[in-house]
């Protein structure tokens, strides 16, 4: 079977590591994301948004919002939402900021800084989203705290990215594409086979659906659960905070 490259970085330096990687891929990452999912990931968005939920008119925040992948298709299921993306990555939000004026309907804010310790006031949001990122923080549990703080009562995260799916045939087809072909493919398109080496094995130490699950409902999400996708190669999270909406 498929092993994992060892690319990966130490917890302490892991911030760090990740935030170079992603601006040396940044003006590709786009490009490189439909060849890799062969423009699946589209749907897999849409459908993490119909998830969510959001409410008309609500302010909806985008944490690791890279390129504003998400923060776009947000904002064309529904334009009356304000939309705030933010990452630590200069050169990913400068993507997002050039992609704008051509894609966002309604309102699109992209803020720089750290999921770690988000740079708003407690109660701010209507909905929270995260795409293909979460496998990269350095604490899970802290991210989830933050989320909940920032968020209204009775708003809800919700949280895509790869998976270790549960069938072992599928989870074996998978990690042949993930470990070997994604790098492969990623050196060419995306243009850095190291930056595309770690991202797979970014999965092998990240928990499975169930005790993803496990860690919202701990971190204090209502209703915590999951969707998998591609026979759950790709997992939706969801939870939402306690309390009704105002
Ligand atoms: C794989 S990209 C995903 C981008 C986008 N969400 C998407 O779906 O295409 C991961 C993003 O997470 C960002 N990121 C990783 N750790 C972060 C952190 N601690 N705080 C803010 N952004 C972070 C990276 O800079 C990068 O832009």
């Amino acid at each position: 079977m498929a092993t994992p490259t060892t690319t990966s970085p130490t917890a302490g330096d892991k911030g760090t590591f990740v935030r170079e990687m992603f601006a040396r891929i940044a003006p590709r990452y786009d490009a490189a994301n439909r060849v890799l999912t062969a423009g699946m990931d589209e749907r897999w968005r849409r459908r993490a948004i119909a998830l969510l939920a959001p409410p008309a008119g609500g302010a909806i925040v985008d944490l690791c919002c890279g390129t504003g992948d998400v923060v776009f298709h947000l904002l064309r299921t529904d334009p009356s939402l304000a939309v705030t993306g933010v990452d630590f990555c200069a050169p990913m939000l400068d993507g997002a900021r050039a992609r704008a004026p051509r894609e966002a309907r309604g309102s699109a804010t992209f803020v720089e800084g750290d999921v770690m310790a988000l740079p708003f006031a407690d109660n701010s949001f209507d909905g929270a989203t995260m795409g293909f990122s979460l496998r990269n923080v350095v604490d899970i549990d802290q991210v989830l705290r933050e989320v909940l703080r920032v968020l209204k009562p009775g708003a809800r995260f919700v949280n895509l990215d790869v998976s270790k799916a549960p069938n072992k045939l599928w989870k074996r087809t998978f990690d042949l594409y993930f470990y070997r072909v994604v790098p492969w493919i990623g050196g060419i398109v995306g243009g850095s086979k190291q930056a595309y080496s770690y991202l797979p094995s970014s999965l092998t130490n990240h928990p499975n659906a169930e005790a993803l699950r496990e860690k919202f409902a701990r971190a204090g999400f209502a209703d915590a659960g999951f969707e998998r996708i591609m026979g759950g190669t790709i997992a939706a999270h969801y939870g939402t905070k306690p309390g009704a909406r105002a």
